[in-house]
């Protein structure tokens, strides 16, 4: 116990900022303050060193046809929701560039000037664009995630236009349509495997509700003192995840922590704790976390 830290100070000093833990980076920190310690938290399962246990890789060009493939697809999606709660998609649709412009807008949203991310800046989530750093940091007691985000409605009622940061506007604008779109996709797809009619999650309304979030982990002086993520399950239906090519995204996996590692093109979809609930654990929202690194900041943007 040191009595004479006070948290509470450090994580108002900190908020009051602004500007995230890019600003603390911008500032030339070497040692990381203390609330972003996460101690031992997230060192109790080993690292997976077994390379068959690897986050199945699914291949979505079957999709569309109602043949014998497409019945292997859904068996493969099936599985993967049962045993993994994770999957990787390849074939999806959206255009590569899109992608990688995508990743490009939100790196130009988290490194342009202060003054201006600062503007961005709140907690208040009746917002349709937010700019913040671990959104319950003022009344928690956890370790805070290295890591800022971006953020903004994309449905049922999306800003408008000019209320999107202008530096990813039109990536942004983009973006939201086709990650929409391949969501109803994926739903139908999930669907299926439960055995259902295709459009049943449709019409539960599961992808009413739509937030995208632009992360950004930015480069760490002491990674093995915090995590980007500490571990978690997501609280939504399905998270649709797309990661730049640094790696550092981990699922627990028979008790054993498993890289996620990027594959060019690739989206990662995992379920969120309502859908566990609905399918009865049929599809299982499983712990993952972000490691920190030192050599380049990580973006990646999810689509909640
Ligand atoms: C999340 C998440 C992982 C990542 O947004 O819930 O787990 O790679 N993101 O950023
Ligand atoms: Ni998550």
């Amino acid at each position: 116990m040191d009595s004479t830290y006070d948290r509470k100070a450090e994580v108002k000093a900190f908020d009051d900022s602004k500007v995230g833990v890019k600003g603390l980076v911008e500032s030339g920190v070497t040692k990381i303050p203390r609330m972003f310690h996460s101690g031992k938290l997230d060192t109790i399962q080993t690292l997976a060193t077994d390379s068959k246990l690897s986050v199945p890789i699914i291949d979505l060009k079957d999709m569309h046809y109602n043949t014998a493939l497409h019945a292997e697809l859904i068996s493969k999606i099936r599985s993967a929701c049962h045993e993994w709660g994770f999957f990787q998609v390849i074939n999806h649709g959206i255009p590569i560039s899109v992608l990688g412009e995508m990743i490009h807008g939100i790196r130009r949203f988290h490194e342009q000037d202060s003054k201006v991310r600062k503007e961005f800046y709140t907690r208040d989530l009746k917002k349709k664009v937010l700019y913040y750093s671990n959104i319950s940091l003022l009344n928690s007691d956890q370790p805070v995630n290295w890591r800022d985000t971006f953020g903004f409605a994309v449905a049922p009622d999306p800003p408008k236009p000019e209320e999107i940061p202008s530096v990813c506007r039109d990536i942004a604008i983009e973006y939201s349509k086709k990650i929409r779109d391949l969501g109803f996709r994926i739903l139908e797809l999930l669907s299926e495997a439960l055995g259902l009619n295709p459009s049943y999650l449709k019409e539960l309304n599961c992808g009413e509700g739509l937030f995208i979030l632009g992360n950004y982990y930015p480069t760490c002086p002491e990674p093995e003192l915090t995590m980007g993520a500490t571990k978690h399950t997501d609280g939504n239906f399905v998270t649709l995840l797309l990661q730049d090519q640094l790696g550092g995204l981990q699922v627990l996996h028979q008790n054993q922590w498993v890289n996620v590692p990027p594959v060019h093109g690739a989206l990662v979809v995992n379920i969120g704790d309502l859908l566990q609930l609905i399918t009865n654990d049929m599809f299982v929202s499983v712990y993952h976390r972000v490691l920190s690194n030192k050599s380049s900041p990580r973006i990646s943007t999810s689509r909640k």
